[in-house]
């Protein structure tokens, strides 16, 4: 399979005969490489309501007929424009086919930006960790580092998404203590670099994941990795 980094949260999932994009956060999207119009996929995933992780969700789902994955509340809001959803809460497995994904717990608020300071809380923000081709994949969403990471890890992490960038979402010493808990094969920053409150170094992640015996791999916007 073929993981690609589109910047930020964002990352495209090939497994040979489906297409699961991740938090799709493009136009927008300082670092990334392609433009919304320009993907294919036949899922989507949305972590929760933040601009910067659906902004163009509902654009890429017309074009594509793509289902979108996104916790309840999150998906009422995508099937009102008519956009075919598919709902689980944290907890909650759901069989698609691809395979499955489990839908994990996060610790970050999910609201949607109204304008002149005013917000729509829609529900809860989640991670995703998705089982295809025997490979366990999880995309951890924004979320601060919490101890309950310890029991995801038991389904056997081969690639976890984390972010890294701080101020949001947890930092690099939190992330490292994640990958304590998570034990992934492989681990991917993600969640950094795109504004000047997240500028956390991938490097210093790498750098001190690998004192702890955890592996990194830094991705550059567009650049894949064969999992
Ligand atoms: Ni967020
Ligand atoms: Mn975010």
């Amino acid at each position: 399979m073929k993981l690609t980094w589109y910047g930020h949260s964002c990352f495209l999932l090939e497994t040979g005969s489906h297409r699961l994009l991740f938090d799709p956060w493009l136009n927008q999207n300082p670092r990334s490489p392609v433009r919304a119009e320009d993907i294919r996929c036949d899922v989507i995933f949305c972590s929760h309501a933040h601009d910067d992780h659906m902004a163009d969700a509902l654009e890429i789902a017309r074009k594509n007929r793509a289902t979108i994955v996104a916790p309840f509340e999150l998906a009422e809001h995508f099937a009102a424009q008519g956009a075919t959803t598919c709902d689980p809460m944290p907890g909650g497995t759901v069989s698609l086919p691809f395979g499955t994904a489990k839908v994990t717990p996060a610790v970050h608020s999910s609201t949607l930006e109204l304008g002149s300071g005013r917000f729509l809380p829609l529900g809860e923000p989640v991670g995703y960790l998705v089982s295809v081709n025997q490979k366990q994949v999880y995309h951890a969403g924004d979320t601060a580092l919490f101890s309950d990471m310890k029991l995801i890890g038991r389904a056997g992490i081969d690639v976890a998404l984390l972010p890294i960038g701080g101020w949001y979402t947890m930092g690099i010493d939190d992330a490292v203590e994640a990958l304590d808990l998570l034990n992934p094969r492989l681990a991917v920053p993600m969640h950094y670099g795109t504004s000047e409150k997240i500028q956390a170094d991938p490097a210093v992640f790498q750098g001190r994941a690998a004192a702890c015996g955890h592996a990194v791999k830094i991705l550059q916007p567009g650049e894949s990795l064969d999992i």
